[in-house]
């Protein structure tokens, strides 16, 4: 295989005391300057927190780990970016595991603890040719906050789960840790295995439960995920159907 090389996430590490938000300070870096690939935007607080979708990712200063990781997955085609996502998704379920035993993660890509959101990632690429040529890996984490406003969709945080407060740079290193671990699996194009992991822990795998498309609401079984990403169904009809982002939401579990 000609690339083999390797990455090392939080190598180095950049730390801001507040920014607008990582994902963008990353994207600045990256137009302006050499940097490294495993460089890590650390922030307490951003006053412009991106979320998916053109929402805003709100978080308290200071309480959970905020951060955008830089990675150059050059040989990585681009109809299979979505393996990014799966060893981020991994990576954090397996830092979250020795805490509770109800982790999840709801596909496409947000990480619930005990079924609530404990953390987000929003993936931003950019590509050449018929490649990945760079990607901004933002993640946010909920740590210690143990409140959160109104409009926030049902989230959580490790220390409301657990009823303790953490450390965050200790924290912080255990995830950076588990990311290296996981996007090597990645740098060493072991796709099969990051799609095994990844839907080992996907909510809702091989089990009945209902869906609504844009047409309907029907009983149907996840079984697997396509490279691209999209959710491949069982309709309790017996038909397949492969659905992409938004295209397809499971009945509420909160
Ligand atoms: C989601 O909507 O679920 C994705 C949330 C991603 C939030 C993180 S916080 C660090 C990084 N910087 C941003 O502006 N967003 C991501």
């Amino acid at each position: 295989m000609p690339h083999m090389k390797k990455v090392s996430v939080g190598h180095p590490l950049i730390r801001l005391q507040s920014v607008d938000s990582t994902n963008a300070y990353a994207t600045r870096l990256l137009q302006k300057s050499k940097v490294n690939e495993g460089t890590v935007i650390l922030a307490e607080y951003q006053t412009m927190g991106k979320g998916q979708v053109g929402n805003r990712w709100v978080s308290e200063a200071g309480s959970n780990l905020l951060f955008s990781l830089i990675l150059r997955p050059d040989f990585l085609l681009a109809e299979r970016q979505f393996y990014i996502s799966m060893c981020v998704s991994s990576a954090i379920v397996d830092f979250l595991l020795p805490f509770s035993n109800d982790v999840f993660t709801k596909w496409p890509n947000d990480i619930l603890l005990n079924r609530k959101k404990v953390a987000g990632i929003l993936i931003e690429n950019s590509i050449m040719h018929k490649n990945l040529h760079t990607s901004v890996v933002g993640i946010g984490l909920n740590v210690n906050q143990s409140e959160f406003p109104p409009g926030v969709p049902n989230p959580t945080s490790l220390s409301l789960v657990t009823g303790r407060q953490f450390n965050l740079s200790a924290s912080r290193k255990l995830l950076l840790k588990s990311l290296t671990l996981h996007l090597n699996k990645l740098y060493g194009q072991r796709f099969g295995e990051i799609k095994t992991l990844y839907l080992n822990n996907l909510h809702g795998m091989n089990e009945w439960a209902m869906y609504t498309d844009s047409t309907r609401t029907f009983e149907g079984r996840i079984v697997d995920v396509a490279d691209t990403g999209e959710l491949i169904v069982v309709h309790r009809t017996g038909s397949t159907r492969q659905y992409g982002f938004r295209e397809i939401e499971s009945t509420p579990i909160y």
